[in-house]
């Protein structure tokens, strides 16, 4: 499964089944993580078979249940910390998925969970990503229309076709309650400008549908503005 086929299949999933990752695919995992941490200057750390610290009983949102994985997404603070966190959170959770695991953001962390943490100096813990073997595969979200993902400057007949895959596989991303506010827009000078609307964890949901938006569009084909 390459990334592309991994948008694709790529759902929330939010019951587990107590099957441990396996130690090969775990040390893949810990590879990306090392690989994310620096480049997006991230202290992103994984939790494995330790059912005690996720309390489904305190969600935001959502019924999660199983979970026995974690990826804690933490970062210095920064104004630009929660984009990072989505952008490289997506690589993992595509990841993931290419290796045949499940996953689902969550928005909540729990101090159980902020003992176990290895927390530097001005580190924030941003959210979790709940990884392992799925009970089900989840369900393809509702999606707005392309055009309402497309905005300003041109007409959606005068794009070229790579912005057009990038802002179909920006639909595929996963958003804080299925929000998708973010969109995109081409500049005069052919460049890409995201913007990530207002709503809480937007500027997370525009790393993630920035991710998927360079994995669509091909990141040889254009530079963000
Ligand atoms: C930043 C963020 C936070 C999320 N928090 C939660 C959560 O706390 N509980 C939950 O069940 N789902 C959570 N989700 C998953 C979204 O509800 C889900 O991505 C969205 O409904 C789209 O569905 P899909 O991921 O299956 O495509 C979160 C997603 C994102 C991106």
């Amino acid at each position: 499964m390459d990334l592309k086929e991994a948008m694709e299949a790529r759902h929330s999933v939010r019951e587990y089944k107590d099957m441990p990752i396996e130690p090969e695919k775990a040390e893949l995992i810990k590879a990306e993580i090392e690989r994310i941490n620096k480049e997006g200057d991230l202290n992103v750390q994984l939790f494995l078979d330790e059912p005690e610290a996720f309390d489904p009983e305190i969600l935001i949102y959502g019924k999660i249940k199983n979970v026995k994985n974690y990826i804690a997404m933490i970062g210095k603070n920064a104004d630009d910390l929660e984009e990072r966190v989505g952008y490289y959170g997506e690589q993992l959770v595509l990841f993931a998925q290419t290796q045949g695991l499940n996953t689902c953001w969550v928005g909540t962390t729990y101090k159980k969970m902020h003992k176990l943490m290895d927390i530097r100096d001005d580190d924030r813990i941003v959210l979790v990503i709940a990884v392992g073997y799925g009970e089900n595969e989840g369900v393809p979200h509702k999606s707005k229309a392309l055009s309402s993902v497309i905005k300003g400057c041109r007409d959606i007949s005068e794009l070229p076709d790579w912005f057009i895959k990038g802002a179909e596989a920006s639909l595929l991303a996963p958003t804080a309650v299925n929000q998708q506010r973010f969109s995109f827009c081409m500049t005069d000078d052919s460049k890409v400008k995201a913007d990530p609307g207002r709503a809480f964890f937007c500027k997370i949901d525009m790393g993630i549908a920035k991710c998927h938006f360079e994995i669509g569009a091909g990141k040889e084909n254009f530079e963000w503005a």
